[in-house]
């Protein structure tokens, strides 16, 4: 397909513009792996509240002659985890000490339109925004980061991004490792081209799928290594890149366990030796280990779908992730189990009061490109409804829906795979296929602003393969507007 440029990337700062090739670096593994701290909350008046400042700073990363100019919160790279509980009430301050206009968004979070974080609510530079919503979701791994419309993928590379994590009774009571940073890991995983003058390069080629780096950094280190005390260890997965899709594997290919996927548990453990993980989806996995042993997870060559489609850049790559380093006496730890009664409300097709259709292709959703001020859909509040969402061309993508948390019906008509039964708000969207999800819209109804769905590739997203749908009561449709565009 023939895909338009992606915008130039004229006065964007340290990022300097060049063309990639495929391939990884290949680096020493001997770094500890770095793991975000968690961020400091003060409770009072029934409210948690966090503090995120994004800023500029640099990292010196191991073999670079020069230190990086990079973006994060509260730190040089990457942004602390936020953590917070089922039914809690949260507001986080986010100040904006970077030189753009920039927003944060809670991606997987159920919130209000006006919480959200997307393209309608701007950051100055300088400026401050402060969400405030409850918690009312099942524990689930979600992760932040920036929303500026046409700028996603940029900000996002220059390393603002974080994990929210959401506890509930269930995973309290699951048998999972739950000690953070000890049995319970974290792992942003993301790709980066840095050059020799150690400034982060992002491409503005247009070329599918977009911006590709060579090295592989997790939680912002490269060549990481995890030392392990416990037999079973909970990785919390995030595809934090702006265009790589990763097939994730221990090195033997031993099986692993899925016990979650973007929103939280899986109806039960699902076993897999490998995961195809894309541009802003997450799962939590249990791996096994044996005493002593050193074993890495790695990234195998991507199957892109069924439907042969011409070779996509960086697909074939193989590569290592991160280095497990097991203790020479492991601490005992159950196989991961929870309670059999219905973890999340179900979502039939039954249920469904209309079913809408969405082609993805070129940087369009139904021939449309984002525009901040149409409306493209309007949805009642309460109801369950049908997407059916088809990738038409042969570049894969992967579709996010902002709010809900959806489960895939049927893929070209087949049940899904056990390991996409469970609730996701971003689907790989293999080429030429046709997948239809059920969703519902539940709590925040708003005519006067919309929530965003779109492709989760950044270079796609930027370049308009986006739209806005509003939640509303019914017989509200007079009052739908569209909003101003936030100063942009
Ligand atoms: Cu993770 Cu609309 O984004
Ligand atoms: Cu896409």
């Amino acid at each position: 397909a023939v895909l338009a440029a992606a915008p130039a990337l004229a006065g964007c700062g340290g990022l300097a513009g060049t063309l990639s090739t495929s391939g990884i670096r290949a680096v020493e593994f001997d770094q500890p792996l770095a793991i975000p701290p968690l961020a400091e909350s003060e409770a009072s008046g029934g409210v948690r509240r966090f503090h995120l400042t994004a800023q500029e700073g640099s990292i010196s990363w191991p073999g670079m002659p020069e230190p990086t100019p990079t973006w994060g919160l509260n730190g040089p790279f990457l942004g602390p985890t936020l953590r917070a509980r089922r039914g809690e009430n949260v507001e986080v301050t986010v100040r904006n000490a970077v030189p753009e206009t920039t927003s944060m968004h809670w991606h997987g979070m159920h919130l209000p339109a006006a919480m959200d974080g997307g393209p309608h609510q701007s950051i100055e530079p300088g400026g401050t925004w402060r969400p405030s919503w409850e918690i009312d979701q099942p524990a689930a791994t979600l992760w932040y980061h920036p929303h500026p419309h046409g700028a996603t993928e940029r900000h996002v590379y220059q390393g603002l991004a974080g994990l929210f994590l959401i506890d509930d009774e269930r995973s309290d009571s699951a048998r999972l490792p739950r000690e953070y940073g000890v049995d319970d890991i974290p792992l942003i995983i993301q790709d980066r081209r840095v050059d020799e003058e150690g400034r982060l390069v992002l491409e503005d080629s247009g070329r599918e799928p977009g911006m590709l780096g060579d090295t592989i950094m997790v939680n912002g280190t490269i060549g990481p290594v995890l030392e392990v005390a416990a037999q079973r260890l909970r990785l919390r997965l995030l595809n934090g890149s702006t265009a790589r899709t990763y097939a994730l594997a221990l090195a033997d290919e031993r099986p692993m366990r899925m016990v979650a996927s973007d929103g939280g548990l899986l109806d039960a453990p699902v076993e897999l030796s490998r995961l195809r993980l894309a541009p802003g989806e997450r799962a939590e996995v249990v791996v096994a280990l044996t005493p002593g042993e050193t074993v890495r997870l790695r990234s195998l060559p991507v199957d892109l779908g069924a439907i042969a489609v011409p070779a996509l850049t960086g697909a074939d790559d193989e590569f290592d992730v991160l280095e497990l380093r097991a203790a020479a006496s492991l601490a005992p730890a159950p196989e991961p189990s929870w309670g059999e009664d219905p973890l999340h409300v179900p979502l039939r097709a039954q249920d469904a009061v209309r079913t809408r259709t969405f082609a993805l292709q070129g940087r369009t959703i139904n021939g449309a490109r984002m525009d901040m001020h149409r409306i493209d859909e309007v949805v009642h509040v309460g109801t369950v409804e049908i997407w059916e969402v088809t990738n038409t061309e042969s570049v894969p993508h992967s579709f996010h829906v902002h709010d809900v948390q959806f489960r895939i019906l049927d893929i070209d008509d087949q049940a899904p795979p056990a390991h996409l039964t469970g609730p996701q708000d971003t689907v790989y969207l293999e080429p030429r296929r046709r997948y239809r999800l059920v969703l519902r819209f539940d709590r925040y109804a708003d005519p006067a602003m919309p929530y965003m769905y779109h492709c989760h590739m950044l270079l796609h997203e930027d370049g308009g393969m986006m739209g806005q749908f509003v939640v509303i009561e019914p017989g509200t449709e007079d009052q739908v507007a569209a909003p101003g565009t936030g100063g942009a």
